[in-house]
């Protein structure tokens, strides 16, 4: 029997990558063949890690695991999607907050283009309070953040802060 290849993409600024993102895309390892990390070029954006940084960062994390890969994208997401076959848009839902802003956007790119399907997957709770913003804000302000991000990420934020 013929068996198709099942592929979601993985949206975000992941600037920097945290352990709440690590957590989805395993989550979205489990379910898909192959999930694409699609990390958004946003010139508007003044980011605090070069696109190339945060490709790295994941790329760090997740190598050896050749279901989890990793790109950059521009324009709307459900090209981004087509493009490569994927059938889903995997986003991560922490709280009843992020509900509103999530549930337009799904809808929006429903709309765009019904064939690609967004699932939304809850992080374990120990990662449910964590974002990419508050852990910039943590490690500037001089607090800790292991156990909250990769350690690659961890050592990049410090080398941050020493340039700052
Ligand atoms: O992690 P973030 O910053 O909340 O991610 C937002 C992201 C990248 C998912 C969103 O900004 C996005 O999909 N941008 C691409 C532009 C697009 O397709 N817009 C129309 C659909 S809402």
């Amino acid at each position: 029997m013929a068996t198709s290849q099942r592929s979601a993409v993985y949206p975000g600024s992941f600037d920097p990558l945290t352990n709440g993102h690590v957590d989805i895309i395993r989550r979205g390892a489990g379910l898909f063949d192959r999930i694409v990390v699609a990390i958004l070029v946003n010139e508007q954006k003044t980011p605090m890690f070069t696109t190339d940084e945060r490709v790295a960062m994941v790329r760090e994390a997740f190598a050896g695991e050749p279901s989890v890969g990793v790109e950059t994208f521009d324009g709307l997401l459900v090209e981004f999607a087509a493009r490569h076959g994927a059938s889903a848009i995997v986003r991560g839902l922490r709280a009843v907050s992020d509900f509103e802003y999530e549930f337009q956007m799904a809808l929006m790119n429903r709309r765009l283009d019904a064939r690609v399907e967004t699932v939304f997957m809850m992080p374990a709770a120990e990662y449910s309070y964590i974002s990419s913003r508050l852990v910039k804000e943590v490690v500037m302000l001089g607090g800790t953040v292991t156990g909250l991000v990769p350690e690659a990420v961890e050592r990049r934020l410090h080398t941050r802060r020493a340039r700052a």
